[in-house]
């Protein structure tokens, strides 16, 4: 595959080259440039970005001449022509805003779906999202990453529901742990994995110990509602992103996202950039609403990645009237190529003493036999299996007769662990 890229960033090209399959040419000259998209053998794809402080009329006729000889456009808009960015991608163009020069390789070689010989590799990276409030997506988020880390992988999840951060009561953080709004705000250049590092914050009631389990860390945004002057702007999201997926030392980022969809469609971007989407899916008549919605909204959005979508099934509330059963049928008709990663139960004595709890617990280790936990972590070896991770450690085993003693007490936890 051929790619012409024209811009001045430093390490861009060489960066460019470690991609495999792809041949770079980098003339410092549009003119050169639209010679080589009019010639006979037109490039597959042409990378502009505003480095060499071009006009941005120019760059936009570039991008036309290019579309018109059917070559691919990728934009990077970091510099002077930012504020374009959104022009950019609503016209369709594939656009963000980097400035590091690994981050932007990682973009290029996902765009065009090449895998790096030597540079930057991209993370499996799974978002948990939904169109509606309260539906669990947090709580999906908490218990997918125990379970995950009980499969010795390490994960790294980002909190970006900025606005209502659910992880911070949720695993304890404290208000000293970083927030990496302040990341952001110093801007693109710093949003590569070494600018990330000191963001993260690392507890240690999440580390794996001996026991071999991998550790769970977290990138938090704010620890009670956001101020707005910290409102995170999509495109510096989708950048910061970048950096995240490049992360250095975990197997997989999750990524709780906010409710809000059309004005932070982050769950889209991630299903766009290659990576995977797991909705909770309660089955009352408004949480089915909320997860059309937002796959009507995929549909719309990335067509072809629907089966990167999950559903994960959440028994309701006492009370609730429809059940699992009744909506599984109707998602299957309704979007055929969505997957599935089975049902979790209903726990809500375990979520209770896991709130209660003097500190962080996760619900695994409360009732470590009951159905709840055996539920996750078969959604958990259902997950791995989906996005191809290979855990190091087995499915830990739950004893039958506990099982059935803990789901007979209502999911009593098998020791009594309260501090
Ligand atoms: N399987 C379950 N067992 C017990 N409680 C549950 C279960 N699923 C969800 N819950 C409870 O439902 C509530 C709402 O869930 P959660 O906060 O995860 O929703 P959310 O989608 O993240 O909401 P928001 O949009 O406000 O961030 C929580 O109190 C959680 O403990
Ligand atoms: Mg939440």
């Amino acid at each position: 595959m051929e790619l012409v890229i024209f811009s001045a960033l430093e390490g861009l090209q060489a960066r460019a080259e470690t991609l495999r399959d792809l041949a770079v040419l980098a003339p410092s000259r549009l003119d050169q440039v639209h010679r080589l998209l009019s010639g006979e053998r037109p490039p597959d794809a042409l990378y502009l970005d505003d480095s060499r402080g071009v006009p941005l009329p120019d760059l936009w006729r570039s991008a036309a001449i290019a579309q018109q000889a059917g070559v691919r456009v990728l934009l990077n808009l970091y510099g002077p022509a930012r504020a374009a960015l959104n022009d950019a991608q609503s016209a369709g163009i594939p656009a963000v805003s980097l400035a590091d020069a690994d981050a932007v390789a990682a973009w290029v070689g996902a765009q065009l779906g090449l895998d790096a010989t030597g540079g930057p590799r991209r993370l499996p990276v799974v978002a948990v999202g939904a169109a509606k409030g309260g539906i669990g997506k947090t709580f999906a988020t908490c218990v997918l990453a125990e379970g995950l880390r009980r499969r010795g992988l390490r994960i790294l999840v980002w909190d970006s529901d900025i606005s209502n951060p659910g992880l911070v009561p949720a695993f304890r953080v404290p208000s000293s742990a970083p927030s990496y709004l302040h990341l952001i705000q110093r801007g693109p250049a710093h949003w590569n994995p070494t600018g990330i590092r000191p963001f993260i914050y690392a507890p240690d009631h999440t580390r794996g110990g001996s026991s071999g389990w991998g550790d769970i860390d977290f990138l938090i945004g704010s620890h009670s509602v956001a101020r707005a002057e910290n409102d995170v702007r999509l495109p510096d999201w989708q950048g910061f992103f970048e950096g995240v997926a490049a992360a250095d030392g975990y197997d997989l980022v999750l990524i709780d996202t906010p409710p809000d969809y059309l004005r932070r469609p982050y769950a889209t971007h991630v299903l766009q950039q290659g990576g995977t989407v797991i909705l909770p899916a309660p089955p009352g008549a408004r949480e089915r609403m909320g997860v059309g919605h937002m796959l009507d909204h995929f549909r719309e959005h990335a067509p072809d990645r629907l089966d990167h979508c999950l559903l994960l099934f959440m028994e309701p509330e006492r009370g609730v009237t429809a059940t699992v059963a009744d909506v599984t049928g109707l998602f299957a008709r309704r979007y055929p190529q969505v997957g599935t990663l089975g049902t979790l139960p209903r726990s809500p004595r375990l979520a209770s003493m896991a709130d209660e709890y003097d500190g962080y617990i996760s619900m695994l280790d409360l009732g470590p036999h009951s159905p709840f936990t055996q539920a996750t972590h078969q959604v958990t070896e259902a997950l791995c299996a989906r996005i191809s991770l290979a855990p190091s450690l087995p499915m830990p085993r739950t004893s039958p007769w506990r099982r059935f003693v803990a789901g007979f007490q209502g999911d009593r936890p098998a020791a009594p662990a309260m501090a």
